[in-house]
């Protein structure tokens, strides 16, 4: 095949065929009396895209949850994902629906607020990117329509709804035929505004030459098309970052006078010596994004402030102008605070909707993002646990410290991840949650994070980066934190550090244990063992000793040193036996044998006392030493092996870990 024919291939024509679809004005009528949805508003259009992509319901904490699947970013494979706000986006989605149903968010401007780097541009991109995909498709799609001038086709400025061309009533009489036609259309069928100034001054044009025939203007003059919105055409998507606070000009607001064209029409209030194209104008019919909106100069806050409650903006020497676009705008939480006492907040803050974008609070939730960022890097291995630990002491530096006596905030953070805690219900954790006042709008942030780990990736020389490093490195930034200038705050951090890196020690403990006892074929006869002890316990019978044959009573030494090292009190002892012995029933009673995988502590408790008995022979002390016996070295490379099989080690890491956690065996045995 040649590389011209797989382009053709490749290209879908009908697609493209769909999208530049024209017709006459009629056709327009006959195609919405079929189906309305192109005539939604901005806010319903949205609204839809976002469950258009589908939503799942789930419980955490005993709260019912929405998933909003629109959020996973579908449109580039993840790439923008939001993880772990589902709580805040639901507020949001909810505020579209309002605004799409007309109950008064629609006219306010939508402000996400939340301290740095807590995903405020992400959403406001995959809004951007979603609103261009749906208007590509059948579902999503809107009209515009262009003049045919003589000096070829003039399109409205504003791209606006073609039903714009209709005077009120007559419009009105259509919009009544379509409300019979579909009754169970799920928005209020309406069409606001009128013709923009250019649109407006060909329609006078337009009718004095057909003697003020409409019919024959529409007819002759008018040709509809279909939209596609585009951030990069600057077609229905915008994006206004206030420069300097001295340097803003209303004009990349609201458009600009075309000195040139007035030269040629005589006037500086012709609309065709005007340029419509300020970030309001050209977002018409989608979302306008502003950037660091408390920046913006008094001067064009009641542009804003107009557009979105009044859905018009006044360009220069010209009377106002329609719109119907969201004005997402977004600010991040220390600028918030320093204006929270100004005037000018107080217009903005009575015509805007607040939505609060924290940062994420649950571990394994903020790893993801990690995960996402780092997962295909090449060339280095990430050991495992380096983001995890990375993301804890993030989530840490944004918890407030539990009131509850005896609660670490180490436990805290567990809680919150849904990990179990003896005593703790859901409940509980939810009470836990609701005591907290400013929780997850302060602390590191997910992009203080991404630096350092990337930092780390590119400096160090070693084949593979490792938590001690990432570590180091976060608290070696900590010193030249532009953000936190405090001492104090610096201290807890770093005292914070401290703390991820003894979690981090009883991690590597607890997985090289896992690791030297991860003989199946040991585990399996040690459990045996025990199960039969068990059970003649249990039952009052004895044991037939596997050497002499005789009966013998169950053997309670062997029975305590496995019980013992998940801390079964003699006291309780029989409750754990009896315990054992009715989940063996009844998985019996549904044919089902019990293995030692099916109970997580008698796991646990067999793994532990295979590694008591095992760790001399291992002797990973020589590690420590450094001579190393060729019989030590074998048993080593076993457990290395496993490391690297089960656990996702490399060959490198595999080696630093067992050296770490044989001083930490070490340190405890002392
Ligand atoms: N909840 C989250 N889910 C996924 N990614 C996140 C989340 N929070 C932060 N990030 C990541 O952190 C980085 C910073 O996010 P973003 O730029 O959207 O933050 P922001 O709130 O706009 O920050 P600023 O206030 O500094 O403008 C991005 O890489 C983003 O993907
Ligand atoms: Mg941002």
């Amino acid at each position: 095949m040649s590389e011209l024919e797989r382009i053709r291939r490749r290209q879908d024509l009908e697609a493209y065929r769909a999208l530049s679809w024209e017709g006459s004005f009629a056709d327009y009528l006959r195609l919405l009396k079929e189906d309305p949805r192109p005539l939604r508003t901005s806010f319903q259009r949205v609204h839809d895209m976002i469950l258009a992509q589908g939503v799942e319901e789930y419980t955490l904490f005993r709260e019912k949850l929405l998933h909003y699947r629109f959020f996973d970013d579908p449109f580039e494979g993840g790439k923008d994902a939001i993880f772990g706000l589902d709580k805040p986006l639901m507020r949001l989605v909810a505020t579209l629906k309002a605004a799409a149903h007309r109950l008064g968010p629609e006219r306010r401007i939508l402000l996400l607020h939340g301290p740095v780097g807590s995903a405020k541009s992400t959403i406001a991109r995959l809004l951007k990117k979603g609103l261009e995909a749906y208007s590509r498709t059948e579902e999503g799609r809107l009209y515009t329509f262009y003049w045919k001038t003589e000096e070829g086709p003039l399109p409205c400025p504003m791209h606006e709804e073609p039903l714009h061309l209709l005077p009120k009533e007559l419009r009105e009489e259509f919009l009544a035929e379509l409300r019979a036609l579909h009754p169970a259309y799920p928005y209020p069928l309406e069409v606001e505004g009128d013709l923009c100034p250019v649109c407006r001054f060909q329609m006078r044009e337009a009718l004095a030459r057909h003697g003020g025939d409409l019919a024959a203007v529409l007819e002759e003059e008018i040709v509809v098309k279909r939209l596609v919105l585009s951030e990069k055409d600057r077609v229905g998507i915008g994006t206004f970052q206030p420069k300097d606070e001295k340097n803003q000009d209303a004009t990349e607001l609201t458009g600009d006078i075309n000195y040139r064209k007035v030269a040629i029409y005589g006037s500086d209030s012709d609309p065709r010596a005007f340029n419509f194209d300020g970030e309001l104008n050209i977002a018409n019919r989608g979302l306008v994004e502003f950037i660091e909106i408390l920046k913006l100069d008094v001067a064009f806050l009641y542009d804003l402030l107009t557009a979105s409650q009044e859905h018009k903006i006044k360009s220069k020497k010209f009377a106002q102008t329609d719109i119907d676009e969201i004005v997402l705008g977004h600010t991040n939480e220390p600028e918030y605070r320093k204006l929270q006492a100004n005037e000018y907040m107080e217009a903005l803050r009575d015509r805007t909707i607040k939505i609060d974008v924290p940062y994420i609070l649950r571990v394994s939730d903020e790893v993801k993002i990690y995960q996402r960022d780092f997962a295909k890097v090449r060339g280095k291995h990430i050991a495992p646990h380096t983001l995890e630990m990375a993301a804890t002491w993030a989530v840490l530096t944004r918890l407030e410290p539990p009131k509850r006596a005896g609660l670490t905030l180490m436990q805290k953070l567990k809680l919150y991840d849904g990990r179990l805690l003896p005593g703790w219900t859901e409940e509980a954790v939810r009470e836990l949650m609701a005591e907290t006042k400013r929780e997850g709008l302060e602390g590191i942030s997910p992009r203080y994070i991404q630096d350092k780990i990337s930092n780390v990736l590119v400096t160090s020389e070693e084949p593979c980066i490792n938590p001690f490093m990432v570590m180091n490195e976060l608290e070696e930034g900590l010193k030249h934190h532009s953000l936190i200038s405090d001492e104090k705050t610096k201290e807890r951090y770093k005292a914070l550090l401290q703390e991820v890196k003894a979690e981090y020690a009883e991690i590597v403990k607890n997985e090289v244990q896992r690791a030297i006892a991860a003989d199946e074929e040991a585990l399996n006869r040690l459990f045996h063992n025990y199960i039969d002890h068990v059970k003649a316990y249990v039952l009052g019978e004895k044991v037939k000793n596997p050497y002499t044959g005789a009966p013998e009573p169950p053997n309670e030494r062997l029975m305590r040193s496995i019980e013992e090292r998940i801390e079964i009190p003699e006291s309780r002892k029989d409750d754990f036996r009896r315990e054992i012995m009715n989940y063996i029933g009844a998985l019996a009673l549904e044919g089902r044998q019990f293995t030692y995988k099916d109970n997580d502590r008698l796991r646990r408790a067999l793994e532990l006392k295979l590694f008591e008995d095992q760790k001399d022979t291992i002797r990973l002390s020589a590690l420590v030493s450094g001579v190393v016996d060729p019989e030590t070295q074998a048993k080593i490379d076993v457990v290395k092996a496993r490391l690297i099989r089960d656990y996702g080690y490399c060959e490198h890491c595999a080696g630093g870990v067992l050296e770490f956690a044989a001083s930490l065996f070490a340190r405890s045995e002392r």
